[in-house]
């Protein structure tokens, strides 16, 4: 992509209207813009790094099991009376009448919509167990939506449901959305510790939130030294192996929010070294909630021996948009966003510093297109605007590798490499800069 073509509308000035460094960050590199309170429209350089983000949490989904789907935005109030939380769930739910004075909702959750699909296509024990998921914007009508997308009114959820026949599948169920979460934020290069939650009336032990730890957290929690150091599974976890261990080795540290904080426990569990107490952002939160749902709503199957089984259902929500608050919260500096690679809106940027210099226009193309054809996607910087403002530009959006061309450099054969999150800069011949790069 040539920025002159682009539209990339960065400011210089902290917006006063954003309270956290993501928030700051997110408006200055142009990524959104704010429509209404807590809803933003994405410009297309925060477009790119939500798509990214949504395609690692696919990638991991599809490979524990789950299935893709796609429910809508807007629900009928009906099955919300089915399982008795249209009530229940209050001024946070937004309520829409149609011209036919038929009651609507914009989907907070889908929970009741999955399980009317689920309940009017499955008839047999046969066809369990399943894993469905979605990528849906959701609407929560929160009473105070602040620090931009991390507590939007307006964010984007994957949301995955799950039916198995006992409860015993269904922890096996869990335990693999467990792995899967692990290995999604690791990808999307940020730390986040499973966490205990609280199950409400059900009980037990199936529930944890993913937190990340970031001094602007909107919560605090304790861990041990240990969970933050361990590794995650890597890509060659088989998903239909017994994955208790792993679950185990993850569970037996402490680690939990305020409100299930045991400052006793903590004490005498955690040694003082590995003492850990800090912020955290939910970014993901696992829940084995059994019949609630498949019993009043009548999701239930015929089991082997002609009985009708309800359904042991599960939830499992990654907040893709407020991922993307949290990923800046933990990566950047004073000059700006540093992505981790994985999820950065372009792998490289090149900065033309003389556009409209025969030669110095000519190295850049070439750089460009050689690149892009490598497979690389690049931003090549060929504004009028003075150097100053781009290296600024540049180091605020954040993007891994830059490459600077100038008329001097080119003379040379010459192209200049700045490494984003190092700092580090490294002066290579245009074709040892390609295969740097490559390698
Ligand atoms: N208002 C919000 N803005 C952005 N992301 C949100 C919001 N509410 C929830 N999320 C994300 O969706 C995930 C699943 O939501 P859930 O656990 O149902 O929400 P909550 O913990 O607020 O009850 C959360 O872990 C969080 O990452
Ligand atoms: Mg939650």
């Amino acid at each position: 992509m040539r920025l002159s073509q682009f539209f990339l509308p960065v400011l210089r000035d902290v917006p006063a209207s954003a309270e956290i460094v993501s928030h700051q960050l997110m408006l200055r590199a142009g990524l959104i813009r704010q429509s209404a309170a807590g809803i933003y429209s994405w410009l297309p350089l925060g477009l790119r790094v939500l798509r990214k983000i949504e395609n690692i949490v696919r990638e991991e989904q599809n490979r524990a099991g789950a299935v893709e789907l796609l429910m809508p935005t807007i629900q009928q109030a009906d099955i919300w009376r089915e399982s008795g939380r249209y009530d229940d769930y209050g001024k946070e739910m937004l309520r829409i009448t149609d011209r036919h004075d038929r009651e609507l909702l914009f989907g907070p959750t889908n929970e009741e919509q999955i399980t009317q699909i689920f309940r009017d296509s499955v008839k047999s024990y046969k066809d369990c167990p399943k894993t469905l998921y979605h990528l849906q914007w959701k609407f929560r009508d929160e009473i105070r939506p602040r620090f931009g997308v991390m507590r939007g009114r307006e964010f984007l959820m994957k949301d995955a449901y799950s039916f198995d026949l006992s409860e015993e599948d269904a922890r096996k169920t869990y335990q693999k959305m467990f792995v899967a979460y692990l290995r999604t934020f690791e990808r999307l290069g940020v730390k986040a510790i499973p966490m205990k939650a609280d199950t409400g009336p059900i009980g037990g032990d199936l529930s944890h939130e993913f937190i990340l730890l970031a001094e602007t957290g909107e919560s605090e929690v304790f861990c041990d030294q240990q969970l933050i150091d361990m590794p995650v599974p890597d890509e060659s976890v088989d998903f239909n192996s017994d994955l208790s261990s792993v679950i185990e080795s993850w569970t037996s540290h402490y680690a939990a929010t305020e409100e299930m904080h045991d400052a006793e426990k903590f004490e005498n569990e955690v040694s003082k070294d590995n003492q850990v107490s800090a912020r955290g952002i939910e970014v993901g939160h696992i829940f084995y909630f059994g019949d609630k749902y498949s019993k009043p709503m009548k999701c239930e199957v015929q089991g082997p021996d002609g009985k009708l089984i309800a359904l042991q259902m599960g939830s499992y929500g990654i907040g893709v948009s407020r991922l993307m608050g949290a990923i800046i919260e933990a990566s950047h500096d004073d000059n700006g966003i540093i992505w981790p690679k994985a999820v950065a809106p372009f792998d490289v940027g090149i900065i033309n510093l003389k556009p409209g210099d025969e030669e110095t226009d000519k190295a850049a193309n070439n750089l460009y297109q050689s690149l892009q054809q490598k497979g690389f996607d690049c931003l090549l910087d060929d504004t009028n605007e003075r150097a100053g403002g781009k290296f600024k530009t540049m180091d605020l959006i954040g993007l891994p590798i830059q490459m600077i061309v100038g008329p001097k450099g080119v003379k040379n054969g010459i192209v200049e490499i700045k490494y984003r999150k190092s700092g580090e800069r490294e002066e290579l011949s245009f074709d040892d800069a390609i295969n740097k790069i490559s390698s």
